[in-house]
């Protein structure tokens, strides 16, 4: 068994810099096993049930390849076709799917949905994302960071650009004070994280050595960055009325190639979650469109399509960072 046999994966808080550091490595071990057609199966026999209340490409892909990869069956359980949130409790989906299962992953809107799960399924839970918190993709985003910067970790500096209070801004915030970084949230106020976040986050900061900046202003936030990343500007389970403000707010932070140059790093990379509103080609983005007259949202296709862009390694590194979890907690 592994040092993290039986953990859960809620949210980046839990964990220590050291156990952090272990699964993006565990994940480099897995990808290049993978690459090299050496890959050892670790989850013979185990069984995976995927929880997504909120829709999903990434997240639900990788879970059900990393499984299949390491000898695992998976169960997708979409927004619609269980019982869960319409005729039954979390408490008691949890006990049910405990029973079955060696593990659950979780999609959903609240981070104490999440926790609930976890506290009374007696197996693993995995957070595949909440409101708050986005922890298997920080594990992508870092492994994506080391492969792209030749730095060690505590000397990479990264810009995030956006809403930053919610999942994708909290979780920067967070891991990167975890794990000693340079991390700068670059938004206006009323975007920046609740004050208890960025609280937790100078905590760790004082162990891990971390410098945390937030700022309203572009330059200073992205000046000597080695990445730039960017989210979208309404997420999921938001109202499509909130565009509108968070347009108006948030265009001045849209990643475009002068902000590149704002970092006078010429080697700067590019990190997106996705999906991303890089064109508007998309139905939504045809929406919007025909309402605001954008060609873009919070990244140009410029960018996103230049060699600084590394979204798609991003994208992969979900597949074997999710690996690492499941193989480190269930091995
Ligand atoms: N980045 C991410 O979580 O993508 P999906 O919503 O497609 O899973
Ligand atoms: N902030 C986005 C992230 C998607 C991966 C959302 O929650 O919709």
């Amino acid at each position: 068994p592994t040092a993290l046999a039986g953990r859960h994966l809620l949210k980046e808080l839990d964990f220590t810099e050291e156990e952090f550091r272990g699964l993006v490595e565990l994940a480099a071990d897995l990808k290049a096993a993978k690459k090299g057609g050496i890959e050892p199966r670790y989850l013979q026999g185990r069984n995976i049930a995927l929880i997504f209340e909120k829709t999903s490409t990434r997240t639900r892909c990788a879970f059900e390849v990393a499984a299949a990869d390491q000898g695992a069956s998976t169960t997708y359980l979409d927004p619609f076709g269980s019982q869960i949130g319409h005729k039954e409790s979390v408490k008691d989906t949890a006990r049910v799917l405990g029973r079955m299962y060696d593990a659950i992953e979780y999609r959903g809107d609240s981070q104490q949905k999440v926790e609930e799960l976890a506290a009374y399924a007696g197996v693993p839970v995995y957070n595949g994302l909440t409101d708050d918190w986005h922890p298997t993709q920080m594990l992508a985003d870092v492994l994506t960071m080391t492969e792209h910067c030749a730095k060690p970790l505590s000397e990479i500096s990264f810009a995030y650009l956006g809403d930053a209070r919610f999942n994708m801004g909290n979780s920067y915030l967070v891991t990167g004070a975890l794990l000693g970084m340079d991390v700068r949230l670059v938004a206006p106020k009323a975007y920046w994280p609740a004050e208890e976040i960025v609280e937790r986050a100078h905590a760790l900061a004082v162990t891990s050595g971390a410098r945390i900046t937030l700022t309203e202003t572009v330059d200073e936030g992205v000046r000597g960055a080695d990445f730039v990343a960017t989210d979208v500007w309404v997420s999921m389970g938001e109202p499509k009325e909130v565009w509108a403000e968070r347009i108006t707010a948030l265009a001045p932070y849209a990643v475009t190639m002068d902000v590149l140059r704002a970092t006078g790093n010429p080697d700067v990379k590019f990190l997106h979650c996705l999906p991303a509103f890089h064109d508007l080609g998309t139905r939504v983005g045809q929406e919007i469109h025909a309402a605001y007259g954008l060609e873009y949202l919070e990244v140009s296709d410029e960018v996103f399509e230049s060699a600084h862009s590394v979204v798609f390694d991003e994208a992969e590194n979900r597949m074997h960072t999710i690996k690492a979890v499941m193989v480190a907690t269930l091995a």
